[in-house]
C-alpha cells in the first residue's frame, strides 16, 4: 500500500512508518517542513533497511497515497487537516489524534464534536472516509523493529471498505486488527489512550498496550 503520515516526524507517526516500511509499504512521511520529512525518511530507510520511505510536506506527501495517517498533537489537527481537505477525495483518513488534558495527560479534553477523529470528520468534505485508529500503540515501541508488537490494534469508523482497509494494514504489520465499531468510538479510543499513559506511570512501563481476549 502507499501511505501517507501527517506528522510522520514525531513519536507515533515515526513508529507507525517504521514498522509499515519494514512489512513493504511505501511511506510517505509528512511534516511541516520538507528537509526534516527527508532526514525523518533517509534514518527510517537506514533503520528499516529499505528504500520504501520519501520525505515531504504534508500536502504533497498524500498525492500518491491511498491512506493517510494523521499523527500531530490535537492542538494541530485542525491546520494539518484543513492544509489537505480539498486534495482528499476518496483516500482513507486514520485519525490517531487524541485530545489529551494538557494538565493531566492521564485524561482527555474532548472537542466539542466529541473526538478528534469526529472532529476530523466535520473538518474534511462531506463523504471522507474517515477510520480511527492506533490510539493504543506505543510509537517508540512501534519504532524498535527488535521488539514484537503483541498489542490489538483497534480500529473504528462508518465506511466498512475503508476499516478493512486499514485492518489489512494493521494486521500486515504484525498486529491483530479488531474492528470496534464506529467511529463514535474514538472518543473510548481516546480515552484508553489517557488510560494507558496512567498505565504506564503508575505501573513504572513504557510500552503498555491492550490485548482483548475472548474473540
Ligand atoms: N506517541 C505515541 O506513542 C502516541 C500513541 C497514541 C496516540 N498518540 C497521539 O498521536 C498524535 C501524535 O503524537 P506524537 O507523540 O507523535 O506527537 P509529537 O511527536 O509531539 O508530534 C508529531 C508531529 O506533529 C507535527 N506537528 C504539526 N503541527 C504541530 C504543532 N503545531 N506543534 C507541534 N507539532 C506539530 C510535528 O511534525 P513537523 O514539525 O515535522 O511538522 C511533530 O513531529 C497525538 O495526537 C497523540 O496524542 C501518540
Amino acid at each position: 500500500m502507499d501511505i501517507a503520515v501527517l506528522g510522520g516526524t514525531g513519536n507515533l507517526g515515526y513508529g507507525l512508518a517504521a514498522r509499515m516500511a519494514a512489512a513493504g509499504h511505501r511511506v510517505f512521511i509528512g511534516s511541516r517542513d520538507a528537509q526534516r520529512a527527508q532526514a525523518a525518511a533517509a534514518a527510517l530507510n537506514e533503520l528499516t533497511s529499505t528504500q520504501n520511505l520519501i520525505g515531504r510536506t504534508n500536502a504533497r506527501a498524500i498525492e500518491q497515497a491511498e491512506i493517510v495517517i494523521v499523527a500531530v498533537p490535537a492542538a494541530a489537527q485542525a491546520e494539518t487537516l484543513k492544509a489537505v481537505a480539498a486534495a482528499v477525495g476518496q483516500r482513507v483518513v486514520v485519525d490517531a489524534t487524541v485530545s489529551l488534558n494538557p494538565k493531566d495527560v492521564t485524561s482527555t479534553l474532548p472537542p466539542e464534536e466529541g473526538s478528534c477523529a469526529l472532529r476530523a470528520r466535520a473538518l474534511l468534505p462531506e463523504g471522507s472516509r474517515v477510520v480511527a485508529a492506533f490510539h493504543t500503540l506505543s510509537g517508540k515501541l512501534l519504532a524498535d523493529l527488535s521488539k514484537e508488537v503483541s498489542a490489538d490494534a483497534l480500529v473504528c469508523g462508518d465506511h466498512a471498505d475503508a476499516k478493512g482497509t486499514v485492518s489489512v494494514l494493521c494486521e500486515s504489520m504484525g498486529m491483530k486488527a479488531i474492528d470496534v465499531g464506529p467511529l463514535s468510538r474514538s472518543s473510548t479510543l481516546e480515552q484508553l489512550t489517557a488510560m494507558i499513559i496512567g498505565l504506564n506511570k503508575r505501573y513504572r512501563r513504557a510500552h503498555v498496550g491492550v490485548h482483548f481476549t475472548g474473540l
